[in-house]
């Protein structure tokens, strides 16, 4: 499955945006890995964004996506571990840009930001689009050489 598989993960105010990018990309012919939520009770999105980072490091999937009420709370969730690199993405322009420039390996989306169309859109371009390498090889390499004090 991890060849074609995509993890997804969201907290209660973006699971239903989270079930919609599912049945897409099933749509699509993904695999999909589902860490949860499971359903609209609130929960913590710390735990999603760090579920899908630790199943992209166990092998279940190359690409993940991670959805909150903004994205930006399960973006900074997924980007504390130092094999992610999430984009936090509200057009399909900044879906490109962070393959093409960053090789960001998360999508993250905010639910109560954008519409669910937009959100199939950056998703469909987030996985078409190939990482740019040369100059943009060197600066990603440098974003896993940061200091932690
Ligand atoms: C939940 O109410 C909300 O805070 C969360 O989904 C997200 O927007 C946090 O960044």
């Amino acid at each position: 499955m991890a060849d074609n598989a995509i993890v997804i993960g969201s907290d209660h105010a973006g699971y239903s945006l989270k079930q919609v990018l599912i049945a897409h990309l099933k749509d699509k012919g993904w695999d999909v890995v589902d860490v949860g939520t499971h359903g609209p009770d609130s929960v913590d999105y710390p735990d999603f964004g760090s579920a899908v980072a630790r199943a992209l490091k166990d092998g279940k999937g190359d690409r993940g996506i991670v959805v909150c009420g903004t994205g930006i709370g399960i973006s900074i969730a997924a980007n504390r571990h130092a094999w992610v690199r999430a984009a936090l993405c509200h057009d399909i322009t900044s879906a490109r840009l962070c393959r093409e420039h960053n090789d960001a390996n998360v999508l993250a989306l905010g639910a109560r930001l954008i519409g669910e169309e937009v959100a199939k859109d950056c998703v469909d371009v987030f996985l078409g689009t190939e990482f740019g390498g040369g100059r943009h090889q060197r600066r990603v390499d440098k974003l896993g050489l940061t200091e932690s004090t």
